[in-house]
């Protein structure tokens, strides 16, 4: 970004005229410089297209073994569906029937140059007066569907003692429907400029934000570069890496039974099951030749990560939701996505295995911590070291994708949170 800025500090007006020549590969979609309504129109032959190539999909000879990745029964299962009864015409139509979706082109002014961006969102207004703008932002393996479990309760909730919301879901740029980058260089950093000129364009001066997985990282630098707009933020992935000082007090078998929790969940997760991470922060164009073609390949990518993360006794991933979500990746292809991971390393949020040093955020915020997820039993104290972290509350059930998998417990810590307008300084929306 850093030569793109450059060119656009020259050539402003340029790029700014170009904004209405932004695309993104097989879908009907035009971006211009205030919102315009969306509908997903995917290019039929390419869905064909994409169920041909499931349908020659070539399997690995199998080992009769588990631990290498997702089943040989996942590879059938999924096939199968895909090939005999995923119905992408029914999918796409329930998308736009429950999700009122716009694209927009933003110009974020990044050290002094702008640079259009052009995004796709969701933007469901409340009809209560009171109601505060939220911005809640995905992550990886996940898209703005996210957000659907819950958009209803939150922008019309079941009476006024809890707070209403104006929702806004965008698409982190090379994710859904929001075109990937065109040159290196946006990471969160830049995605949390580019969110807040969506916030500003819609109208929202001021606005909270929720988020989890790189929603949670993101809303780090949003907070932390616009504290004035960002009120609060209540994250459910509030990641700190543990320092050397914890491991030696961990060794030493003195470390309390949160740390101790903590640090076997980030070992594992490090140790045993971040290689997805590695390749995409290091080389995603080369893994991203394999899934560009390859949608089964590309939709058991993102499963074996989807499965690791959810509570077993609430969430089972049926064939259709691995396909569906795998879309929001596969439609466009791939490759934004993932290497949205390696701007995030560049960024400072990874540091190679470990995880990096996220900004610091003076803001109020809230986390919630659900056992299936990386974050889970942090203790405050150490999520403190991040910023002002107020409240933490942990969970007894749920995983990584809480507005998706337990919306009913996300929802309350949304309410709960963003009520108390002391604390979270939601005050400040009351006039
Ligand atoms: C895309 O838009 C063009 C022009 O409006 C239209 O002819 C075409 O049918 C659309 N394609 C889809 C898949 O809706
Ligand atoms: C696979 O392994 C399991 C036990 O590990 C065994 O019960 C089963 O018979 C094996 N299946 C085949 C086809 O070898
Ligand atoms: C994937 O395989 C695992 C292990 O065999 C199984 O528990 C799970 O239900 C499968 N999921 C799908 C969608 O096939
Ligand atoms: C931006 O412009 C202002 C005023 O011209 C200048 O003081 C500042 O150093 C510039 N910042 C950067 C990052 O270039
Ligand atoms: C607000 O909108 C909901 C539907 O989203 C509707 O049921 C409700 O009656 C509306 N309330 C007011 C006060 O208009
Ligand atoms: C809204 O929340 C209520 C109670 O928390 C729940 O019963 C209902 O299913 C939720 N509605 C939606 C659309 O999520
Ligand atoms: C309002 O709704 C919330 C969330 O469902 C619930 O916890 C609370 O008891 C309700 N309050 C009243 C007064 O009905």
């Amino acid at each position: 970004m850093r030569s793109l800025h450059l060119l656009a500090f020259g050539f402003g007006p340029l790029l700014c005229a170009a904004a209405g020549t932004f695309s993104i590969p097989n879908v009907n979609a035009t971006f211009s410089n205030s919102p315009q309504p969306f509908l997903i129109q995917v290019d039929p032959n390419f869905i064909e297209d994409t169920r041909q190539r499931v349908a020659h999909a070539r399997a690995p000879v199998f080992l009769n073994m588990t631990g290498d990745g997702p089943s040989a029964e996942n590879f059938t299962s999924v096939r199968d569906f895909w090939v005999n009864e995923y119905d992408w015409d029914a999918t796409q139509a329930f998308i736009n029937d429950k999700f009122q979706q716009f694209t927009t082109v933003v110009d974020p002014v990044i050290n002094n140059a702008t640079y259009p961006v052009p995004l796709h969102f969701v933007h469901h207004r409340s009809n209560r007066s009171d109601a505060i703008p939220l911005l809640f932002i995905h992550g990886w393996p996940g898209s703005f569907i996210e957000v659907g479990h819950i958009i209803g309760n939150l922008t019309n909730p079941p009476n006024a003692s809890v707070p209403a919301f104006h929702v806004v879901a965008p698409s982190i740029p090379g994710f859904g429907f929001s075109p990937a980058p065109q040159s290196p260089g946006f990471g969160p950093a830049d995605a949390a400029h580019a969110f807040n000129e969506l916030m500003q364009q819609l109208g929202y001066s001021k606005y909270v934000i929720q988020g989890g997985d790189f929603g949670g990282v993101t809303l780090r630098y949003q907070a932390h570069l616009f504290p004035q707009q960002v009120i609060s933020a209540l994250s459910n992935f509030w990641i700190i890496q543990p320092g050397d000082n914890d491991m030696q007090v961990f060794a030493e078998g003195k470390a309390t039974p949160d740390e101790v929790a903590y640090i076997n969940i980030i070992e594992i997760y490090i140790n045993q099951w971040s290689g997805y991470r590695l390749i995409q922060s290091t080389e995603p164009l080369t893994i991203a030749y394999g899934m560009t073609d390859a949608p089964l390949g590309n939709a058991l990518w993102i499963y074996s990560v989807m499965a690791k993360v959810v509570d077993p006794a609430l969430t089972s991933w049926t064939p259709e939701e691995i396909i569906t979500w795998s879309m929001m990746y596969y439609i466009q292809g791939p490759y934004g996505g993932m290497r949205f991971y390696k701007e995030v390393q560049n960024d400072g949020g990874f540091a190679t295995l470990n995880f990096g040093v996220l900004p610091q955020v003076e803001v109020p915020v809230a986390i919630s911590q659900f056992p299936y997820d990386l974050t889970y039993r942090m203790p405050l104290e150490w999520a403190q070291r991040g910023g002002n972290v107020l409240k933490r509350t942990v969970h007894n059930h749920g995983g990584h994708f809480a507005a998706y998998e337990v919306p009913e417990l996300l929802l309350n810590d949304i309410w709960s949170w963003f009520g108390d307008k002391e604390l979270s300084g939601t005050k400040a929306f009351i006039h």
